[in-house]
């Protein structure tokens, strides 16, 4: 783990889950804790519970449960690595990664391509005031009519008309053009030789979500082709998961409802500068679910933003069928179509914000655009309409969103209601594949199931614990687990999300997972009680193992005959006093 233990333990306890989740499934008080439909599978009456005390989530529907940091992974689908940078970056922290043994792997190959772009970039825009063709550069600048301050904002830049302007800045330094090449920087020719990728162009720094230069977009100045060369995939730039613009607008709004997602460079530097500087692009492919996700973690609308050609109508389709399956309840995504001819970067300058800003109001919910397509397509034929939407409504995980699109479909096909249309197709609406939640895991099990799970749930009651050395001799399974959550325990104070953190990447973690949401059905006021007492009856059990053990042998040493009467009489007190 490359991660400090103490910052894992720092975020997990700045965390609020409750707040957390309630950013993204709003939840509602009930009782103890909080409660809402469960996000991870499709339910109509809430059985997703939250407990700020516990600082975990559970949902009875589907068993999906865990701290802060396994919701994120969950729910953002992401990796454990990324999820911790995304709780850090909410509570604006700088990951610290240890160095030496387990540091990710080409850590630090990633940390120069980091600075080398970064150097690029500042060349770049060095050059747009130094370059010898500085003035055709302005003058295209102006021509295409960007602000200064929006240059800037931007970084953009200009990439020098020569083989080798980048490369050249690192004559004696071959490791550094080793990496340039790496980074896509340079291209290597079959002889060996290199030469900068980028010339003669416009530069737009394309940067990840915590700032830093990852790859460019390079504008010709005029009618060459190819228009926009762009950074191929490099260790560092993965195209298909980045957005043009998305570090630049959360520079200026931390939070926003809704971000616009549209085709170019140009378009998002321009709508930024009218005053629309809530837009991102993606770059030269169709919206990818990885950026369709990426943006509904920022905003709970985004607005697909497309020419009002067959090209456009294609590529909102595809990022409708993308979207389906990703949508969880409260997002929103919406389709806007441009004129004939236009681009947003066109059309801002045409209309201006305000009128711009109307056109994105006036967009078409998912719905509409569904079903407006799927008439457009099939005409009257209802059979392949129906059989079509069915098709994309059986993608939707949203039940909110299936139904309403149901409802939709039943009203277009003449019918009364949803239901009437659920019935006539026999359509499920999804329910959880998995069965009712850890039925085996009812009752109070064994002392010493209870015993874990008390310490877990309640991790105070294992705090300034005396050692129990009875217990690493009881032949049974589990207590290996008990012993080790009370090393844990007995020394510091965690909460339960963070004691389960410690067995992220242990084989234990699943069994405690689990053991963390049993409903042990111990009262909080009896908690330290019946702590204690699974611990005497451990302690008994230890006690009755080691005297079956001693009784059975046939010569004893001296230790063992002190211990073997001290036993005894333990054994005839306890059980005098049952
Ligand atoms: P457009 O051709 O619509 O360009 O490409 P644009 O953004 O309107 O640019 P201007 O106004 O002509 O300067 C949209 C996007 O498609 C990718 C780029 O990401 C571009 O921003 N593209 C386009 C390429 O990658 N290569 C190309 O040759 C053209
Ligand atoms: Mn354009």
């Amino acid at each position: 783990m490359a991660i400090p233990r103490d910052f894992i333990n720092e975020l997990i306890a700045r965390t609020d889950i409750v707040e957390l989740i309630d950013h993204k499934v709003p939840l509602k008080k009930a009782g103890k804790n909080y409660s809402a439909c469960c996000p991870f599978h499709s339910e109509k009456s809430p059985s997703f519970t939250v407990s700020q005390d516990k600082q975990f989530y559970h949902c009875f529907g589907c068993g999906a449960h865990g701290n802060a940091i396994d919701f994120v992974m969950e729910y953002d689908r992401l990796e454990f690595l990324d999820a911790i940078d995304e709780l850090a970056g909410q509570h604006g922290l700088e990951v610290p990664r240890e160095q030496g043994t387990g540091t990710r792997r080409d850590e630090g190959l990633s940390r120069d391509l980091y600075q080398l772009m970064e150097e690029a970039s500042l060349y770049f825009q060095h050059q747009l005031k130094a370059d010898t063709d500085k003035q055709k550069v302005v003058d295209y600048l102006e021509m295409r009519g960007l602000s200064d301050d929006v240059v800037k904002h931007f970084g953009i830049g200009f990439a020098p008309d020569s083989w080798d302007g980048l490369l050249s800045r690192y004559r004696s330094n071959q490791d550094a053009q080793d990496k340039l090449l790496t980074a896509g920087m340079v291209i290597a020719k079959d002889n060996g030789r290199r030469y900068d990728r980028f010339r003669d162009r416009l530069m737009f720094p394309i940067r990840d979500r915590r700032g830093r230069v990852i790859a460019f977009g390079g504008r010709v100045l005029g009618d060459g082709t190819p228009k926009y060369l762009n950074s191929p995939e490099t260790p560092i730039f993965h195209k298909g998961n980045e957005l043009y613009g998305l570090y630049e607008l959360k520079q200026k709004h931390r939070d926003v409802d809704k971000i616009l997602i549209v085709e170019g460079y140009m378009d998002v530097v321009a709508l930024a500068q009218f005053g629309v500087d809530y837009a991102v692009a993606s770059l030269g492919t169709s919206t990818t679910a990885e950026q369709l996700q990426l943006l509904l973690r920022n905003a709970h609308q985004v607005v697909c933003c497309y020419d009002g050609d067959n090209a456009g109508k294609d590529a909102a389709w595809r990022a409708l069928e993308t979207a389906l399956p990703l949508l969880k309840p409260g997002d929103q995504i919406k389709f806007m179509f441009l004129p004939q001819g236009e681009d947003p970067d066109s059309m801002v300058r045409k209309i201006g914000k305000t009128a711009f800003e109307a056109l994105i109001e006036s967009a078409q919910n998912l719905a509409d655009f569904l079903f407006d397509t799927l008439a457009q397509k099939y005409g009257t034929d209802k059979g392949n309409l129906a059989k079509q939407a069915i098709a994309l409504i059986e993608k939707v995980q949203d039940t909110v969103l299936q139904n309403l699109l149901l409802e939709n479909l039943a009203h277009k096909l003449g019918m009364n209601s949803g239901e009437d249309l659920k019935k006539k197709i026999g359509f499920n609406t999804k329910v959880s594949t998995q069965p009712l939640a850890k039925k085996g895991l009812k009752g109070r099990g064994t002392p010493l199931r209870l015993a874990i799970a008390l310490l877990l749930q309640d991790p105070k009651v294992g705090f300034g614990l005396a050692v129990q050395p009875a217990l690493k001799h009881i032949k049974m399974a589990g207590v290996d687990l008990l012993i080790t959550l009370l090393d844990i325990t007995r020394t510091q104070q965690l909460s339960s999300a963070q004691l389960l953190e410690e067995f992220r990447n242990k084989p234990e973690h699943g069994t405690l997972k689990k053991i963390a949401q049993w409903e042990h059905q111990v009262a909080d006021a009896n908690v330290l009680q019946e702590f204690k007492k699974s611990l005497i009856w451990l302690n008994n059990q230890y006690i009755e193992q080691r005297y079956q053990e001693l009784s059975l042998k046939q010569t004893h040493t001296k230790e063992e005959k002190v211990q073997l009467s001290k036993l005894i009489s333990i054994i005839k007190n306890a059980r005098n006093t049952k």
